[in-house]
């Protein structure tokens, strides 16, 4: 989702900086994106819809400058409509991450004042609001009023080229501030300031900073000055490329055996302090969204088949309407692979507030909720760089499956399975199972519609499978629990409807299968994927029995096929799926 990139120091040549920094920030996903550098008392622009690539850059020597990748939420891909946005004077540029839900409210007072629009956007209210302000107070103090102004959660960064300074403010999205010998830095993550700083400042919510000469941390609404709470980090962050592979989620598919045994291996502390605190809550609460969430739906499974333990789990976007039941004794898990997830990260914040134990499973350091969070579990996944999640999935659900058998005290149990499910994974990776896998994806290519279903957690295992399917393969899939087919969905079989069944060699077989015959009695082409054949399969891609963590090596199976469906349907970037994006930090 929109990133965010400035800087402002002793460095001349800062449109070149801010490009590199916007590079770092691609993989977040964006569909246009802009520089603004300071040029003497005017600004300069450049805007472009569409990919950053190598582009010829006319910007004059400058060291103060802020760009923006965006990913459209008010008004469509156009020049006009990528950040920065200007004020009437073309003097003040605002950068802007979230959604200002006001800002009809506030444009309708800027039109009664004179104030010219030409984009679509929400954002476009905020320099104009500081150009206002201007008019009656200096550039810090306009800033702050506009952006108290503003309803939502949101992050603005603002250059005026009267001033020699970028101020940025927040109330949601991430902003980290870079301080080095040079100048200071601003991005919307730490990835792209370690290749140059490793002194971070993790602006918190309702706190806006001056950058300068100097550095000057206040908080919102008034503008007390505050210490700023500078950390030196010594995170390693690997530069990661595709290697031998063709797409990074090919290559992310690939890296899960190394992932799950990682956990399998090293993560016995974690687990048992994570069981423990799950033992001493009055009520332990997972959250997550997408591919996340259904880790948390298998974990509510795993920790009632393994530890005997009733776990709540809520897609992140509910679970503010679900919060009435939060104590002081409750344990709130947030699962997130960016750790910046706005509909995870704002339901933890209120749960926070109301006294609750947070304990987040993140792959991100330094991420929101690894900062917000009391306990914290890294996956160790390694940078995601595919859009689509799947090595984090795998690492979440190995993670809480671990937590579940040492919640059971059958801790070597849970790490026996791990090893044997990344055993299973390599092989499938290596083995003709592949192969299998693309004739399959080439023989439903042309489909319209693949259905997919399981019965307990291999419920989970179909609505993950599908999500792949949907996002990666741009083919309508759906998930459901078998149990629910004679309810409804049974209606949509026909003749050559591809099923897939989630059938693992548990006590969900036997009922799983009469679904499939159901629906093979139908006419529908039956695609098994677990660790038994069965005549009722007109396709069989088998995994090992590795009990509960099966899941493991079957979701793999489904990656798979959602990656060579995408190949086979001409998909271009399996990593970007369109209108997708890696982190999503508005609501
Ligand atoms: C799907 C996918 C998304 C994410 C979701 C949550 O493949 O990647 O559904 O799982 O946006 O993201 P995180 O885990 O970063 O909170």
């Amino acid at each position: 989702m929109c990133g965010i990139f400035g800087y402002v120091g002793k460095d001349n040549n800062v449109g070149n900086l801010i490009l590199e920094g916007l590079k770092t920030l691609e993989y977040r996903g964006y569909d246009s994106w802009g520089i603004a550098v300071k040029n003497g008392k005017t600004i300069e622009i450049e805007k472009k819809v569409g990919k950053i690539g190598d582009p010829k850059l006319r910007f004059p020597k400058s060291s103060i400058g802020i760009g923006h990748t965006r990913w459209a939420t008010h008004g469509g891909v156009t020049v006009e409509n990528a950040h920065p946005h200007l004020d009437c004077s073309r003097k003040i540029a605002v950068l802007h991450n979230g959604i200002i839900e006001n800002f009809e409210e506030l444009k309708k007072e800027l039109l009664e004042q004179g104030h010219k629009f030409v984009s679509e956007t929400d954002t476009e209210v905020m320099p104009h609001l500081i150009e206002e302000g201007l008019k009656k107070e200096g550039f810090a103090s306009s800033v702050r009023d506009a952006f108290n102004r503003l309803k939502g959660l949101n992050a603005i960064v603002a250059l005026n080229a009267d001033s020699s300074e970028i101020i940025a403010a927040k109330t949601g999205s991430p902003l980290v501030i870079g301080v080095s010998d040079d100048g200071y830095y601003i991005s919307s993550d730490s990835l792209g300031l370690v290749p140059h700083t490793r002194n971070l400042l993790f602006l918190e919510d309702n706190e806006m900073v001056i950058l300068g000469k100097t550095l000057k941390l206040i908080s919102l609404p008034r503008g007390e000055e505050k210490t700023p709470d500078i950390q030196t980090v010594d995170w390693k962050f690997e530069k990661v490329d595709k290697g031998k592979y063709k797409h990074f989620l090919l290559k992310e598919i690939n890296e899960q055996p190394q992932v799950v045994e990682n956990i399998a291996l090293n993560y016995e502390t974690e687990v048992k302090n994570l069981a423990d605190l799950i033992d001493e809550a009055f009520g332990t609460f997972l959250l997550g969204c997408g591919t996340a969430s259904y880790s948390g739906l298998a974990g509510t499974y795993l920790f009632s088949k393994i530890a005997k333990k009733h776990v709540n789990f809520s897609i992140g976007s509910e679970f503010n309407y679900l919060e009435d039941y939060l104590t002081p004794k409750s344990l709130v898990i947030p699962i997130s692979q960016s750790g910046e997830t706005i509909d995870v990260v704002e339901p933890v914040a209120r749960a926070k507030q109301k006294g609750s134990r947070i304990a987040a499973i993140t792959n991100v350091l330094g991420s929101t909720l690894y900062r917000q969070s009391d306990f914290k579990i890294l996956l160790g996944a390694g940078p995601e760089k595919a859009v689509v999640g799947t090595k984090s999935f795998t690492a979440m659900v190995a993670v809480l499956l671990f937590t579940a058998y040492t919640l059971a005290k059958r801790q070597a149990e849970g790490k026996k399975m791990l090893s044997l499910a990344a055993e299973n994974v390599s092989e499938i990776l290596k083995n003709h199972v592949g192969e299998n896998i693309q004739k399959l994806a080439a023989t439903l290519k042309n489909r319209e519609h693949i259905y997919v279903i399981g019965r307990g957690i291999s419920y989970a295992t179909a609505l993950e499978a599908t999500l792949k399917i949907k996002e990666t393969a741009c083919l309508h899939a759906e998930g459901f629990a078998g149990g629910e087919l004679k309810h409804g969905v049974i209606a949509l079989i026909e003749k050559g409807t591809p099923c897939i069944v989630i059938a693992p060699n548990d006590e969900t077989y036997d009922d799983i299968i009469s679904n499939a015959q159901e629906v093979k009695a139908r006419g529908g082409i039956i695609i098994g994927i677990g660790p038994r054949p069965n005549k009722v399969f007109d396709h069989f891609l088998q995994t090992a029995d590795v009990a509960e963590a099966t899941i493991i090596p079957q979701v793999v199976v489904a990656q798979l096929l959602a990656y060579y469906l995408a190949l086979a349907r001409g998909i271009e970037d399996p990593d970007k799926p369109r209108n997708l994006a890696k982190s999503v930090t508005v609501k």
